[in-house]
């Protein structure tokens, strides 16, 4: 599917991005246009890869006029870019909104007027029944992204959105990991936020092999969900200690806009939801493509989630003390 394409990554030089890339290159893309604002962060990147077929835009996506520049004869669009650290966010809300909600839009109608083919958005268990501003904005992404073919004439644009939402990647920027890595490293107390605490988890190859999946069933307008496991903070403590040392802990409390466990569906989306082979799918009530009969005719395999109770951190299988280890260890974060 991506062999011979041209690909652009709005926000290509982030942890994901950075994955990404290394991942489509090795899949064939004929061009990636890696779009994002920090012309130091594109130099480095260009430098680490040194390949011909990488092109770097600097700009940003609050600028529609400059999206659509970039998107000129583009075939796919993975939408990456956000704003994402939670307290940054509550402390400075409105920026998000730009970046996170106006941005994905200029993202949404300037690759329908490039006539882009398939356009997907990175979406995250914290736009689920959202506690925080960063989780709020996340929310009306997935909801611009899923609402975007409702208007479309299917048969005079090919342009198909959709949105993939899972939890927290393994070792990327500003995540739990590395950061206690640090802090067992330099002998410094861990701080835990709170000893129940539960997160879904997912390895960066892991949610490549899934994005890129989607990118190949997806007809528009879903909302793509991994089956995961979740971890427990103290046994991510407990296998830090066992591959490094052990330092002093301290309870530091939840912080605002946190929560105790994420929920990747909630029970009122359970209505919509589908499993197809290893992940779930939301459909979009509004969406014809979702009617009972062309459900089983577009997507093989398909069958009802009949779960009662939402699909939340603290009732899914944990990661061992032992399957954390060996994340770690394969993830070379340490
Ligand atoms: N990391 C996770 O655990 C996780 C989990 C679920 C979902 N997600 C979602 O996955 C996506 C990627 O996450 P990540 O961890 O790769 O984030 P990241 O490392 O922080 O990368 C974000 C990228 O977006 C770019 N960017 C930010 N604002 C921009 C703007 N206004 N215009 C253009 N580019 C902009 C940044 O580059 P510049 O600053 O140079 O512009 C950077 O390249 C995000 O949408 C995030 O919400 C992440």
């Amino acid at each position: 599917m991506f062999e011979e394409k041209t690909i652009l990554i709005t926000g290509g030089t982030g942890s994901l991005g950075n994955a990404l890339t290394r991942r489509l290159l090795k899949e064939g893309a004929k061009t990636i246009r890696i779009f994002s604002r920090n012309e130091s962060k594109q130099i480095e990147m260009e430098s680490t890869f040194n390949d011909d077929r990488l092109r770097f835009f600097v700009g940003d996506i609050r600028d529609s006029e400059r999206l659509f520049s970039a998107l000129e004869d583009v075939d796919i669009v993975f939408h990456t870019a956000a704003l994402k650290h939670v307290p940054k966010i509550e402390y400075n809300p409105f920026e998000s909104i730009k970046t996170n909600v106006i941005g994905s839009q200029n993202v949404i109608d300037n690759s329908l007027r490039q006539n882009v083919e398939k356009v997907i958005c990175i979406g995250t268990d914290k736009a689920v029944s959202p506690l925080n501003t960063y989780g709020a904005t996340k929310l009306l992404m997935e909801k611009l992204f899923v609402s975007a073919n409702n208007y479309l004439n299917r048969e005079k644009y090919r342009t198909r959105f959709h949105a993939v939402r899972y939890g927290n990647v393994l070792g990327s920027s500003g995540s739990v990991i590395p950061k206690f890595i640090q802090q067992i490293k330099a002998n410094q107390k861990i701080s835990i936020t709170d000893q129940n605490m539960t997160r879904f988890s997912i390895t960066m190859n892991d949610a490549l092999d899934f994005i890129l999946n989607t990118a190949k069933l997806g007809k528009g307008s879903e909302i793509f969900i991994p089956k995961l496991k979740a971890y427990n903070i103290l046994d991510v403590k407990s296998a830090l200690f066992d591959l490094l040392h052990e330092v002093e802990h301290e309870i530091i409390g939840i912080r605002p806009g946190e929560k105790l466990h994420e929920v990747l569906i909630n029970e009122d989306e359970m209505k919509y939801t589908w499993k197809i082979e290893n992940m779930y799918m939301i459909t979009n009530p509004h969406y014809d493509l979702f009617n009972d009969k062309n459900l089983e005719t577009n997507y093989p395999n398909i069958s009802k989630f009949d779960n009662q109770t939402a699909y939340s951190s603290d009732n899914v299988e944990k990661l061992s003390i032992e399957e954390l280890k060996k994340v770690i260890n394969d993830s070379n974060l340490l």
